[in-house]
């Protein structure tokens, strides 16, 4: 199979700030942490990956240990651009990358220390066959190593060049704060900060959005369908290939409880009232908020990818409706 861009590519997505910073983000990024390592079917994570840019999606999320196994979407990921995306096109893209979970045995495999993030950057690399990447990430805070050291590693990373944007993830409002102040005195501007954010998983909005909206740092939202809960998937019970059923995937059929699918449910038709998906109203009513630059997705299928873009055909919402989701989310 031979891919060539769409030249309609740029003309649907909306394309949003990334904090007061010059980069501009597509509304809806396209994660691959799951569907896209080496126990996955190569091509159908090709023919998502093309039709995600074919609509506008530039921001593709990895990190050094997504697969499984670990490393490996980085690896697939690295032969979908040699394959498909030469020449000029990597200057159409931004790709992205973390470390900070457990990647190689030994005291240097994890955390936050200079020598981990450095070396991790180095193998992220190596495996995506990259020059640099355009954000580069750490993963979670690190409690035992001062928070200092993990800025200076992530300044000398932009400022080595393998990397032209500094960023966050996981961190709490306070040591966002902190990591804001310090990248600021190191002359990297932290760019963006990106949490666990849905309907269902609320904290940013107890202080981590002002934060980051005084620090004009960008905000990126992760598992922004909770993980296929809000959407359609779990109706009417589990099937066979979703990541809830699969051994590797992190959502288990436990999570799936009779109490969420009641409340899954009642979104849903507050969704169909509107017209929309339960994914398209879910990802909506997080773009609904200007702090949050863009949703940071995962699709199984390129149909799923089509339904999910179609958010942004509507992301207004009624003051009735936005009451009646509160009402249902906190049953
Ligand atoms: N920074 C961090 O610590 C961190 C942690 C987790 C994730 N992330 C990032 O966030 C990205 C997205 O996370 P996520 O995959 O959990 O996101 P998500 O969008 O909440 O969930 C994606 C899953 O939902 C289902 N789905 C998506 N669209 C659907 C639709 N229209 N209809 C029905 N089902 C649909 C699919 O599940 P099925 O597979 O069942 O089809 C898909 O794999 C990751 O790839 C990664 O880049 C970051």
């Amino acid at each position: 199979m031979d891919y060539t861009p769409l030249l309609s590519r740029y003309d649907t997505m909306k394309y949003n700030r990334c904090g007061r910073s010059g980069l501009l983000l597509p509304a809806i990024s396209l994660g691959l942490w799951h569907n896209f390592g080496s126990v996955d079917v190569f091509e159908n994570g090709r023919k998502i990956i093309h039709h995600a840019f074919d609509n506008g999606i530039t921001h593709f999320d990895l990190a050094n240990n997504y697969g499984p196994v670990p490393g490996s979407a980085e690896e697939n990921f690295g032969k979908i651009l040699s394959k498909d995306f030469t020449g000029n096109l990597r200057d159409e893209l931004i790709i992205s990358s973390k470390a900070g979970y457990l990647m190689w045995p030994g005291p240097y495999g994890e955390w936050g220390s200079r020598k981990y993030l450095i070396s991790s950057c180095d193998q992220s690399l190596k495996r995506m066959g990259l020059d640099y990447v355009d954000i580069f990430y750490s993963h979670r805070p690190d409690p035992n190593t001062p928070i200092e050291e993990t800025m200076m590693a992530l300044d000398t990373i932009v400022k080595q060049g393998k990397a032209l944007y500094a960023g966050i993830s996981n961190y709490d409002a306070d040591q966002s704060k902190q990591a804001i102040e310090i990248l600021k005195s190191l002359g990297t501007p932290c760019l963006i900060h990106q949490p666990k954010y849905s309907m269902f998983v609320r904290w940013v909005e107890d202080g981590l959005l002002d934060v980051l909206d005084e620090g004009g740092v960008g905000c990126i939202a992760f598992s922004p369908l909770a993980q296929g809960m809000l959407t359609d998937r779990y109706l009417n019970g589990i099937p066979e290939d979703s990541r809830a059923a699969k051994p590797t995937g992190f959502l288990k059929a436990d999570d799936i409880t009779h109490e969420k699918i009641d409340t899954i449910k009642h979104l849903n038709d507050v969704a169909k009232q509107r017209n929309q998906s339960l994914a398209q109203m879910a990802l909506a009513w997080l773009l609904k908020d200007k702090r949050v630059t863009s949703v940071l997705i995962g699709a199984s299928s390129v149909e799923q990818l089509s339904n999910n873009l179609s958010a942004l055909n509507n992301l207004n919402f009624s003051e009735a409706e936005l009451q009646s989701i509160e009402k249902i989310i906190a049953n």
